[in-house]
């Protein structure tokens, strides 16, 4: 079952670039128009949202946190993203106009259930994205929009996730132009864009050695921190989770700016920090910020793992170690940043001694709240 693979998850991590084309596919055309009838809402409801609020939780949650740029950029919509543990314990606003997108591989976790239970209630309309047909999660939801990465036996998320940003996307940019935002020529371009980014996951994991020979050399540190800005933010949680989920070690993440403000007090000699550093292209504040970030944790001892895209030369005086991704629009740039991170989680737990397909205390799917 394993395909030659010594686990699951380095069989799931492999096939990313099927489940991310799987997703997309029926659902997107040349033109860079998007068709998703299955999402059953009318448009006439979509156009009346005033609110989009997401509820997920761990790699499903880090999903949401990406898809609130993608949904406030392309529709202009506000969209909160919450824990779903502590959705309905905070009495949260919501009504006919809010859509909540209940993001979940399994459809089965509890605690999304029961916040999906709450905004229905109150009225709101659920829309799933779920990987698990005819789950719990989907079945109690309005419409679902069901993430095609076939089955994820790994309890630690990869294929999954990466699916479920596809889907996310897919949900901003379908509401973008059912709503008919400003930005109709560039959510053209980027339905285009997707259509190629399966390819370059794919040139990703061909180039992976390095980051595997990088992870075993880590194997006795105690720390690793993870940092990030805009839509890399989520990606250094996600990275820092996939660590101590599967090597037992402590890892954090931060959003890069926060830095000073206290995390830079953690900082010693060296210390493994890897920093996905923003496309040098569009939003390049972000990026030359970012730079000047990596240049004071080197100042200060950080080891520096920098995960930048292809051409950005920039970072090279920085960078202990570079890890090279394809360019892709800011916004898509996820899709390609966390695959390193989850194979370098993989080869640290490898390297350890840990299970990696089973770790501790860990269930694949948790029912219980
Ligand atoms: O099945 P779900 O997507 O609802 O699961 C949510 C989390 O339990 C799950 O993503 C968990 O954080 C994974 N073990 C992460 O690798």
């Amino acid at each position: 079952e394993k395909a030659g693979y010594d686990y699951f998850m380095l069989k799931e991590i492999a096939e990313q670039p099927k489940a991310v084309a799987d997703t997309l596919l029926g659902r997107i055309d040349g033109s860079g128009t998007l068709s998703l009838d299955e999402v059953r809402i009318p448009p006439e409801v979509l156009r009346e949202v005033d609110k989009v609020v997401i509820v997920a939780c761990g790699t499903a949650y880090h999903a949401g946190l990406i898809a609130k740029y993608a949904i406030e950029h392309w529709t202009r919509v506000p969209c909160e993203v919450e824990l779903a543990s502590e959705f309905r314990y905070r009495d949260p606003i919501l009504d006919q106009r809010t859509l909540v997108v209940a993001i979940s591989q399994s459809g089965e976790t509890m605690d999304t259930l029961m916040a999906l239970r709450h905004a229905r209630e109150q009225g709101a309309k659920v829309l799933a994205i779920c990987n698990t047909n005819g789950s719990t999660i989907p079945r109690e939801s309005d419409a679902v929009l069901y993430t095609h990465a076939g089955p994820e036996v790994a309890v630690a998320s990869t294929k999954a996730f990466l699916t479920q940003l596809v889907a996310c996307y897919l949900v901003a940019l379908y509401l973008g132009q059912v709503r008919g935002t400003k930005y109709g020529d560039e959510i053209r371009d980027v339905v285009r864009d997707l259509s190629r980014i399966s390819g370059a996951v794919e040139r990703v994991l061909e180039t992976m050695e390095p980051v595997r020979e990088l992870a075993r050399s880590l194997a006795h540190k105690n720390t690793v921190l993870f940092l990030g800005r805009h839509v890399g933010h989520p990606v250094a949680l996600e990275g820092a989770l996939k660590l101590k989920e599967l090597a037992y070690m402590h890892a954090e993440g931060f959003a890069a700016g926060e830095l000073k403000h206290g995390p830079i007090a953690l900082i010693e000699e060296d210390l493994p920090v890897v920093v996905v550093v923003p496309s040098p292209r569009g939003r390049s504040v972000l990026h030359d910020k970012i730079v000047s970030n990596i240049q004071e944790i080197r100042a200060r001892g950080a080891r520096t793992i920098v995960i930048a895209e292809e051409g950005d030369e920039a970072v090279v005086p920085y960078a202990d170690h570079l890890v090279r991704v394809p360019a892709t629009p800011t916004l898509l740039q996820p899709l390609v940043a966390t695959v390193p991170l989850q194979v370098f989680a993989c080869e640290l737990a490898t390297a350890r001694g840990n299970e990696v397909d089973q770790p501790r205390n860990l269930a694949k799917s948790v029912t219980v709240e």
